[in-house]
């Protein structure tokens, strides 16, 4: 019965062949696959998902002022919860392990989470605060991820502020556009890209637990930057006085051509435009002043109005379809690893989400003092770039 209900819904979307292993699966399998298939979030697969269009604009600077003090006070009062995007496989790193759980000490052990944690701890002690962090982790590192925090005690964070969550996958599939097999009773699936953070977020009960806590603002960042502040009071006071619903931390451009994406105006609502999407003559246009019309580098530090996440939750995002390497189900019934890009995944970004929030303050910081991440193992942005900064803001190695 269940495999017959399973073919209508597969054959209508082609992808009937899943089943080819289904009979020699066991009774527990069998409930496993259907279960697989039930979760597939169909609008994922969609190659033809539309972007954004319309005239590129700078944004306009922020005002000048110190929001510290705004910013203690709403942390203080417990506005502002932390959401920690650990959920990547950080392929560029070349580790199997979760990203966080990377040792980039030189003479002694220190680990990426305990970085982020640490940032956090000093938030906390200056505002008199717990901030809640929501730690957001995928199919893929939830696991190691949680025994890791729990051996090292959260590196001295409450652990009843500390939430997990993990977020949702989407199907890979190959250059047919068929869904890929892992294993006989293993749908091929990789995480839905950082963008999936909030509906995956939906899906638990953490929002009741915000809501009871009085949280107004989620400050969302990445993994990977050692040297960020997180909840930093600076961000949340500008933004909350700012009376946007969004604020991105940037950094000035290093040269109109870096390799960012740029926070600025598309069709009139601020947005995020990858270097590669931007003319070169609009890339380095100037003010009269000689300074970039275009000076805003993102760094994935965003801090988001509860209320208008909301709001949109149901708004679509574009789609971002992704070659990659992914293990597949051989003809002799093992699984492959290959070595070269095999298929696609798909992926939501969250540099798209902020388009949806209508408005967004650009908060400046200082490179040498808030952006060390590490993304490859050597070169440009890697551990030993990220040591160097780490060194220089006095962080003992
Ligand atoms: P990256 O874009 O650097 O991707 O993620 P990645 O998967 O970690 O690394 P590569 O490209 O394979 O080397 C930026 C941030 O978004 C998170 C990452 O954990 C990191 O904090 N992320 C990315 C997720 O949480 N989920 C995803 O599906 C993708």
């Amino acid at each position: 019965m269940e495999k017959e209900r399973l073919f209508s819904l597969l054959s209508e979307r082609r992808q009937e062949h899943l089943l080819q292993y289904f009979d020699g699966l066991t009774v527990e399998e069998k409930a496993d696959f259907a279960r697989q298939i039930r979760l597939i979030d169909w609008k994922m697969l969609d190659f033809h998902s539309e972007c954004p269009n319309g005239e590129i604009a700078p944004i306009l600077p922020p005002p000048k002022g110190d929001f510290r003090a705004l910013g203690v006070e709403q942390i203080k009062n417990g506005k502002v919860a932390a959401v920690l995007l650990a959920g990547g496989q950080g392929t560029r790193l070349g580790s199997d392990a979760p990203k966080g759980t990377y040792d980039i000490g030189v003479t002694k052990p220190l680990y990426i989470f305990e970085c982020l944690f640490k940032n956090l701890i000093s938030v906390n002690e200056e505002c008199r605060a717990q901030v809640p962090l929501l730690i957001m982790t995928s199919e893929k590192t939830d696991e190691a991820t949680r025994a890791f925090l729990k051996e090292h005690a959260y590196f001295g964070y409450p652990a009843d502020m500390i939430r997990f969550f993990v977020q949702d996958t989407a199907p890979c599939v190959d250059e047919d556009g068929k869904i890929m097999l892992e294993s006989k009773g293993k749908i091929a699936t990789a995480p839905n890209g950082n963008g999936g953070w909030f509906s995956s977020l939906l899906r638990t009960e953490i929002p009741a637990w915000l809501n009871s806590l009085g949280v107004e603002w989620l400050n969302v960042f990445a993994v990977d930057n050692v040297l960020q502040k997180i909840a930093d009071p600076a961000f949340v006071g500008a933004t909350v006085a700012s009376g946007k619903n969004c604020g991105a931390k940037v950094v000035k451009k290093a040269n109109p051509f870096e390799k960012v994406g740029v926070l600025c105006l598309r069709g009139g609502k601020p947005d995020v435009v990858e270097y590669y999407e931007m003319d070169e003559n609009v890339a380095q246009s100037t003010d009269g002043k000689g300074e970039l019309l275009y000076p805003y580098g993102v760094i994935l530090n965003y801090l988001f109005r509860v209320e208008k996440l909301q709001e949109v939750a149901q708004e679509k995002i574009p789609v971002h379809v992704v070659k990659k390497k992914i293990p597949y189900l051989s003809q002799d019934g093992t699984t492959v690893c290959p070595q070269t890009e095999n298929g696609y995944k798909f992926e939501t970004l969250i540099v798209d989400m902020v388009r949806l929030m209508d408005d967004c303050l650009p908060f400046v910081v200082e490179r040498e003092k808030e952006f060390a991440p590490i993304k490859n193992a050597e070169g440009v942005d890697s551990v030993q770039s990220a040591r160097l900064l780490l060194q220089k803001n006095g962080v003992k190695l």
